[in-house]
């Protein structure tokens, strides 16, 4: 009896502690720290701080995951230097450094923030951003420091995917080497500013497929915009300024949990949690079929998944290897039947429903018209193209491509946007006049369908009404 009682007292206990230590502390000083064992729960409840080992990998790791999943880690601290047992200390120095030290008090992952603060703390954050801060700081921009600028492999509510010219931070994603390793594997998903920005998804130094660029509402190498997508449940923004360029979404309802997630095999998923099934559901985004792969039929081309072949020249382009091309070798691409005569007149050819082309080599302007746009494009030879580059209010803005256009894809009536392709004028003649020619051959076959029908019909009524008058008039002999 007195032995039960002693258990109970235990499990009491027990049971006291746990909840005083799992759910009141989000934060530690540098008076206050957490050793293996114990986490850190957001005061929302949303995520927790602590140490993990990932499958079966017997390694520690500092890391955050979802407090009703803990299978989904979304940040690991010491990715490339696991613990070897579990004597992994977390601090926050009086500098306001986060240090990770192992049984030696060596110190083996540490945060890196250049300002110091009075009164440092360290709180993870209901977004499930851990962050470095002076005392009761709410304002991100002074945190001294944060896990949202250092992704690993998942892009999460409220975080910056992209740029910061101030500090020269670039921000990305980056997938494990494999799901029991969490150091940076191959892949990576990241802001490409070499022209107007892109999001690519990259093997090493190799683009393996993109979103493409921002259109105002989406990017381009999505078909529709996302509100027929994704139920309305994620806001989205890109931000481009001389101070930031970077993407960022958000959740519109605050009991939802979304998550994006570059696996080690390279594919970029977007995982909702659904509250009734308690699961994560596979929100598809960008599809995944054969066009999405970064340049599959090489320049001056159009991919389309609705024909077969997928690959096609743009009008006014051969390609530029017909052996290969025939083979379905496409990434040689196509060349222009006609070179462009530059300053003695070249026009542009319309394209509709398409994901615009590789922005890496382009230029852009927020302010100018697509007259103007055309205008500017016309007068520098290496110009190839041009499009709006916002569609909003009808569309604004310039967008100009200058060499190779690459990457285009042709999607269904409906979705995609307009590209104007330019073109020698005497090519241009050509293809307007075949079209024509056409249209004429089209308009004859209707009008002598249409004849042919209205012929027979007419041919029918009299042989009908000529066969029921003979035999009324055999009914009224008989
Ligand atoms: C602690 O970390 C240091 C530096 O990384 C390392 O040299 C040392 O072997 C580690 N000690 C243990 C017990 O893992
Ligand atoms: C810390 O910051 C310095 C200077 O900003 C930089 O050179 C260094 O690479 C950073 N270290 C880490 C681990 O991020
Ligand atoms: C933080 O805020 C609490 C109450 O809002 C206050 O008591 C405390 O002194 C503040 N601490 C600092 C360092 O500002
Ligand atoms: C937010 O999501 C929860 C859970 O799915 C739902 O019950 C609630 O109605 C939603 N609220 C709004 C404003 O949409
Ligand atoms: C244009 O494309 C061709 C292949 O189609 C390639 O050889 C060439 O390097 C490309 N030029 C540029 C500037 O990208
Ligand atoms: C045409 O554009 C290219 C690329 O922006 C630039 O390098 C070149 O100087 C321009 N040429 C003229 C004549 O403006």
């Amino acid at each position: 009896m007195q032995a039960l009682r002693n258990l109970f007292v235990c499990f009491l206990l027990f049971s006291f502690l746990r909840i005083s230590t799992t759910s009141t502390l989000d934060t530690i000083t540098p008076s206050r720290y957490i050793r293996d064992g114990e986490t850190l729960v957001s005061a929302g409840g949303s995520f927790e701080l602590g140490f993990f080992s990932p499958g079966a990998s017997e390694g520690r790791y500092l890391g955050i995951w979802y407090t009703f999943d803990t299978k989904a880690v979304v940040w690991v601290a010491n990715r490339e230097t696991p613990l070897g047992d579990s004597s992994g200390v977390l601090k926050v120095t009086e500098q306001g450094v986060l240090v990770l030290l192992n049984t030696s008090n060596r110190i083996v992952w540490s945060s890196n923030s250049s300002t110091t603060a009075g009164n440092p703390v360290s709180q993870l954050l209901d977004s499930g951003n851990l962050v470095v801060k002076d005392g009761n700081e709410t304002n991100p921009d002074k945190f001294l420091w944060q896990s949202f600028d250092y992704p690993c492999d998942t892009f999460l509510p409220e975080m910056k995917l992209g740029w910061d010219s101030s500090t020269g931070l670039d921000r990305y994603v980056s997938s494990w080497r494999s799901t029991e390793d969490p150091a940076p594997g191959e892949f990576s998903l990241r802001m490409d500013r070499r022209g107007f920005p892109q999001f690519d998804t990259m093997k090493g130094a190799k683009i393996m497929a993109t979103a493409g660029s921002w259109n105002g509402i989406y990017f381009t190498a999505y078909p529709y915009p996302p509100q027929t997508r994704e139920n309305q449940i994620l806001g989205y923004k890109f931000v481009l300024d001389k101070d930031e360029i970077y993407y960022e979404y958000r959740l519109l309802n605050r009991s939802m949990f979304s998550r994006y997630v570059l696996n080690p095999s390279g594919t970029a998923q977007r995982f909702t949690w659904v509250h009734q099934t308690h699961s994560w559901e596979l929100s598809s985004t960008l599809q995944a079929d054969q066009c999405q792969n970064y340049a599959l039929c090489g320049a001056y081309t159009s991919c389309n998944m609705n024909v077969s072949p997928s690959c096609a020249c743009l009008k006014g382009f051969v390609p530029k290897s017909p052996k290969d091309w025939n083979s379905g070798y496409w990434s040689g691409g196509c060349v222009r039947k006609i070179p462009l005569a530059c300053s003695y007149g070249d026009d542009f050819l319309k394209y509709t429903g398409v994901k615009l082309p590789d922005t890496s080599s382009s230029w852009f302007d927020k302010s100018m018209s697509l007259k103007e746009c055309k205008g500017l494009c016309l007068k520098n030879c290496s110009c190839t193209a041009y499009a709006n580059l916002d569609i909003r209010e009808g569309g604004t803005g310039c967008l100009l491509w200058f060499g190779n256009l690459t990457d285009i894809r042709q999607f269904n009536p409906g979705g995609g946007q307009d590209l104007y392709v330019r073109m020698a004028a005497s090519e241009l003649d050509g293809i307007e006049k075949k079209s024509k020619f056409n249209r004429e051959k089209l308009l004859g076959i209707l009008i002598s369908s249409a004849v042919f029908l209205v012929g027979t019909l007419i041919t029918g009524l009299i042989l009908y009404i000529y066969g029921r008058r003979n035999s009324e008039i055999k009914e009224s002999e008989a």
